[in-house]
């Protein structure tokens, strides 16, 4: 594969990223992906390297994908918890980090519930610092996830319509995915109650409504958020029927899609809530897709944050 660097130190934010830049972790992570369809799954590119998996929240796809990928790339990868590392006898987090800085990691890949954590670590670490999805702030490995199946789906990101429906005020995915989209060339509408709005969603949006048939008519991707439960402040949430009623996808909703139109969803996906399992697991979506890039995404990161260029045993 081609020789060239990712110039960025850490994966913070989208912000961060320029469309080529984007463009360059796709291309990274299409090769990637044809090394877990191989029968022997791994290549010693990162041999020697040493990652450190941190997450502080639950989850299944990111961290697991994160481990396979590291992996798969032959880095030795490790994997801690709030619950089973010293946080939970009082050691504060930066006297955990600059312990952990002390063991010479390469990479320190971090989920937390407190938007900022992962960038307030890069000052107390010396490796890179890769972000796993911090609060309401940002989730960048899931957004590049999302844009490489997108493009793989329909050969291409400009010029396409996305609508991105649901709690888009609590939820990390929906912002990586606004910036990054509209950077690529991707019009953007964002549509849930007024209450899970962000108050400068027409910053960050090219279209709000409120009306999903609005929103699913005519869009070329259809991403639908879980509803972040443990977020959610109760005041801005309709009860559960009556979200489903106005913002669930649901088969009657996908008829006004276009035939074509792709569905995805970050996960977990909360059943029934913002889609029914007839659209979760119809023609149209795209959702295990999105897991399996993931993978082949963070090994791209992996391998790009840990100095690109090295040789890829393709
Ligand atoms: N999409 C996502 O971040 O899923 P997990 O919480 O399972 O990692």
């Amino acid at each position: 594969m081609a020789e060239q660097d990712l110039y960025h130190r850490h994966l913070i934010s989208m912000t961060d990223l320029s469309s080529s830049d984007i463009g360059q972790i796709i291309e990274t992570a299409k090769v990637m992906k044809a090394i877990s369809e191989r029968d022997v799954k791994k290549t010693p590119t990162l041999r020697g390297r040493t990652v450190i998996n941190f997450f502080t929240e639950p989850s299944t796809r990111t961290r697991t994908s994160f481990e396979i990928a590291g992996k798969r790339l032959s880095a030795d990868v490790i994997n801690i918890s709030a619950a089973g590392s010293s946080l939970s006898k009082g050691e504060s987090l930066k006297d955990m980090v600059y312990n952990l800085d002390a063991m010479k990691p390469d990479m320190l890949v971090v989920r937390s519930g407190f938007a900022g954590v992962p960038s307030m670590m890069t000052e107390w670490i010396e490796c890179p610092v890769v972000n796993a999805g911090d609060g309401r702030h940002e989730h960048p490995s899931q957004c590049l996830l999302d844009l490489m199946t997108i493009q793989e789906k329909k050969e291409r990101l400009e010029g396409l319509k996305v609508s991105i429906i649901g709690d888009i005020l609590n939820s990390r995915v929906a912002k990586s995915n606004m910036i990054a989209m509209r950077k690529v060339g991707m019009s953007v509408t964002a549509c849930g109650p007024a209450t899970l709005l962000p108050v400068n969603i027409e910053k960050i949006a090219d279209k709000v409504t409120s009306s999903l048939d609005e929103a699913v008519d005519g869009a070329d991707v259809i991403m639908a958020l879980r509803v972040q439960t443990e977020r959610l402040e109760r005041i801005g949430f309709p009860n559960v029927r009556e979200y489903s009623k106005l913002f669930g996808l649901g088969l009657e909703r996908m008829k006004k899609a276009k035939k074509e139109a792709l569905v995805l969803h970050p996960g977990p996906i909360n059943q029934g809530v913002e889609i029914s399992p007839e659209v979760a697991e119809g023609p149209w979506s795209v959702i295990l897709d999105q897991v399996t890039n993931g993978v082949a995404v963070r090994m791209a990161i992996l391998y790009l944050l840990l100095g690109g260029g090295l040789q890829i045993n393709e």
